[in-house]
């Protein structure tokens, strides 16, 4: 099949153009700069926020199925607000301009990365994909961006396209965060991320091999609608956060108590480390066809 990858430099983007090109199919990789695409059938250049641009760069590669892996979360190191501020508008105006074009050019078929990490935290440990997502979270900043995962869904679903959405856990491995080198290693290794009491926030995650193999799933299949790419073992903080610290070699990390906890991690960690729910993977396995090649976070977190 003729498959365009937008944010082909990405951690999921880059893997993902010689995984699909192994599989035999004919991939067009979107890039902003040419000199750092990856090996591909054809490049393309486009800012995803220039819709002429993309509209023009999406019909001369003519796919049949686009996939959308744009995000600005490599900045979260430098500038988090940047980074979500961008993201926020790759998921609402680059979904558009994406979908815009994929039609124009005449595609059947999209398939977009979201996130697994975005629902409420009401309910059981571990929720569906039918959970309600959140919308209405306390923190501005984490509304803001649920709404734009929210409007990245709708855009998808009616799109006029057979839409798939891939919602990501957390992703570990290589170029990461969670690296050896990534920002939050460096955290936990300084002692920087401390562990609120009870710990009892649940993490899916995911290794980044394990995104491209479903990304490439989605791409051949016909399946429509929302599904959570994770891994099989939800974990609350109490246990990811020591066992990754000890596989980093950092120290322990420190207990800290619950109510200073939002004015030394801030809200998002807070609420990852304290209330957020994990994401059940079933209907991914069903769909796709697709399960973790890595099914638990305990064998990889923190070694690459
Ligand atoms: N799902 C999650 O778990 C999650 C959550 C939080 C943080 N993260 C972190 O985010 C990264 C996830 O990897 P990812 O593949 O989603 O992100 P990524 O590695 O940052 O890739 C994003 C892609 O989008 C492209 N892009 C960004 N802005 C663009 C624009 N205006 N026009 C065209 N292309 C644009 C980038 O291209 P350029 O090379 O031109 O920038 C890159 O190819 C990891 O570092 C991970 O630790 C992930």
């Amino acid at each position: 099949m003729r498959v365009l990858v937008a944010g082909a430099t990405g951690v999921v983007g880059h893997p993902l153009v010689g995984a699909l090109r192994a599989r035999g199919h004919e991939v067009s990789a979107l890039v902003r700069d040419a000199s750092r695409a990856p090996e591909a059938d054809r490049v393309v250049v486009a800012d995803a926020l220039d819709r002429e641009a993309v509209l023009s760069a999406v019909s001369a590669a003519r796919p049949e199925v686009v996939v959308h892996q744009l995000t600005a979360l490599r900045l979260l190191r430098d500038d988090p607000p940047e980074a979500f501020a961008q993201t926020a508008r790759l998921r609402t105006e680059g979904t558009a301009h994406l979908v815009e074009a994929a039609r124009a050019a005449g595609a059947r078929r999209l398939v977009a990365q979201s996130i697994a990490f975005a629902a409420a935290p009401q309910g059981p440990p571990v929720l569906d994909e039918d959970a309600p997502l959140y919308v209405d979270a306390p923190d501005p900043g984490w509304a803001a961006t649920v709404r734009a995962v929210a409007e990245l869904e709708r855009l998808v679903a009616g799109s006029g396209l057979a839409g798939m959405v891939l919602r990501y856990g957390t992703l570990y491995g290589p170029g990461t965060g969670y690296a050896r080198d990534g920002g939050t290693a460096l955290r936990v290794l300084a002692g920087k991320l401390p562990l609120p009491e009870g710990g009892a926030g649940i993490t899916s995650f995911l290794q980044v091999d394990d995104a491209v193999q479903a990304a490439v799933a989605a791409v051949e299949s016909e399946a429509t609608g929302c599904l959570h790419v994770t891994d099989d073992d939800p974990a609350p903080a109490a246990q990811w956060l020591p066992h990754y610290a000890r596989t980093l070699g950092a120290p322990p990390p420190r207990t800290l108590p619950a109510a200073l906890a939002p004015r030394l991690l801030g809200w998002f960690m807070t609420h990852q480390l304290t209330t957020a729910r994990g994401a059940a993977n079933d209907r991914a396995r069903t769909a796709l066809g697709w399960k973790p090649a890595h099914p638990s976070w305990r064998d990889g977190l923190g070694r690459e």
